[in-house]
């Protein structure tokens, strides 16, 4: 299995493009099978969680067309990976368990299939690193359509009635981002009209809101958290945009935190990073916008201290708790890193541990105790954000850092070692 060998202590300098949101991808995927004709997207990153959907949208009996090798690092500004999905027969209404299980976002195939066919076989996601991940929200939303919803042997069995679902009121007791997504989806094919409340406000569902709209489908609320969908008979095909990778841009605003230097984010989208903007902002990270260009330095003298809770968008992102985790050890003082809304995404704390960082946890908080040099050491990345955390703190650690099972890594992230090298760190993946 891969690793990543670093040698820590170099400042960045340099350009990196930041690539189109895994997390956008992903649903903008599963959207091609609400309509038979062709769905364009563009900007799709090269990540190991884009070839799982692609195979699980094929044995549904989608079409695709995807370009393969990614062209060499900085050959064109905006290198676009172009995907072509159409769906004009559905082959298959199950998600099988061998393909669920090792990418939960498969879940995602249940509002189409269900508005498209009437029917979905979708296997249960089962757990993983952070969590027990359930679905009883999305299936909450499916039965708030009409559908009938049994489960048999690890699967789910959702029936639409006769006539297709119904338009219905959808309110989440808890803010859920996959369900939002699987209600708004089937929602759009719905005959009547469906009011989502509670839904999930993450800039992932204004752009999935952004292709169904141009798809044909009539949304009101984007960007809130009452979403009224009033369904139509059918959908067209249409082309979309990714949008840019929030997370993927503040994992390296992180990293330049730890190394000092100065970065060029391109492509990269400020306003939708919000709490996390603040959070580095008052830490010591300093960012100017320029003609879409994020220029990235580090304030002179120590890092300050930062209280984190995370929490729904446009609260702090859970997904950039361990990132945030790693750049406090090198603040000047506590910090209390509160998860709100995983279970147990604090794997990388023992890790972050064997280099030398000083935190403790109780329940869902753990604190950082800073300043502590951190020192190169073997460690294993453990769930996909994680994995970046251990890269940040490598690259700020004194010495060598191997870190394994990095095929976490490359779930979410395109090319990380590519990028990080041409910005001067000493990074290489080795086989
Ligand atoms: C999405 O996961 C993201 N994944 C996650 O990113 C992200 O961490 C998460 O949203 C929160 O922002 C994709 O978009 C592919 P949720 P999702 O439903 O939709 C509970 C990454 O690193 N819940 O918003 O699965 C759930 O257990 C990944 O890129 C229920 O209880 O997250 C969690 O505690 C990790 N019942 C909370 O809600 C349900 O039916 C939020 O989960 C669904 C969720």
């Amino acid at each position: 299995m891969d690793k990543l060998h670093i040698i820590g202590g170099r400042p960045l300098h340099g350009r990196i493009v930041i690539g189109g949101a895994k997390n956008a991808a992903l649903p903008l995927m599963c959207a091609a099978l609400l309509t038979r004709e062709k769905v364009t997207l563009d900007n799709v990153p090269y990540l190991a969680d884009i070839t799982t959907m692609a195979k699980l949208l094929m044995q549904h009996g989608a079409a695709l067309s995807l370009q393969d090798n990614p062209p060499p690092l900085g050959s064109a500004p905006h290198y676009s990976r172009r995907l072509t999905l159409e769906a004009t027969h559905i082959a298959s209404i199950t998600a099988p368990y061998d393909l669920v299980r090792t990418m939960r976002a498969s879940v995602l195939v249940l509002g189409p299939l269900l508005a498209r066919e009437g029917r979905a076989k979708v296997s249960l996601p089962g757990g993983c690193a952070i969590g027990t991940r359930p679905i009883d929200l999305h299936l909450m939303a499916m039965e708030a359509l009409g559908a009938r919803i049994t489960l048999e042997e690890g699967y789910v069995l959702a029936e639409a009635p006769a006539g297709g679902l119904k338009g219905g009121d959808i309110h989440f007791e808890k803010v859920s981002v996959g369900a939002t997504e699987n209600a708004l989806m089937a929602a759009c094919l719905a005959s009547g009209t469906t009011c989502i409340r509670n839904a999930a406000r993450e800039p992932e569902i204004g752009d999935l809101t952004a292709l169904l709209t141009a798809m044909g489908a009539r949304i009101e609320g984007a960007g809130t958290d009452t979403l009224i969908i009033h369904g139509v008979t059918s959908l067209a095909g249409a082309q979309h945009r990714v949008i840019a990778d929030r997370i993927e841009t503040g994992s390296y605003l992180a990293a330049l935190a730890m190394t000092g230097g100065e970065i060029e984010l391109e492509g990269a989208r400020p306003d939708t990073l919000g709490a996390v903007i603040e959070a580095m902002d008052h830490i010591g990270v300093k960012m100017v916008e320029e003609e879409g260009i994020l220029r990235v330095t580090r304030r002179a003298g120590a890092l300050t201290p930062r209280d984190i809770i995370t929490e729904p968008y446009p609260g702090f992102p859970t997904d950039m708790q361990a990132q945030l985790m790693t750049i406090l050890t090198q603040a000047e003082g506590d910090s209390a890193i509160s998860e709100t809304i995983f279970e147990n995404r604090f794997m990388h704390v023992p890790e972050l541990t064997r280099m030398g960082a000083r935190i403790s946890v109780s329940g869902h908080t753990a604190t950082v105790h800073g300043r502590t040099p951190l020192k190169g050491a073997p460690v294993m990345a453990t769930d996909l954000r994680a994995s970046v955390s251990l890269v940040i703190a490598a690259l700020g650690a004194e010495g060598e850092t191997t870190i394994s099972r990095i095929y976490h890594l490359d779930r979410g992230y395109e090319r990380l070692e590519e990028k990080l090298a041409a910005c001067g760190a000493e990074i290489k993946r080795v086989r």
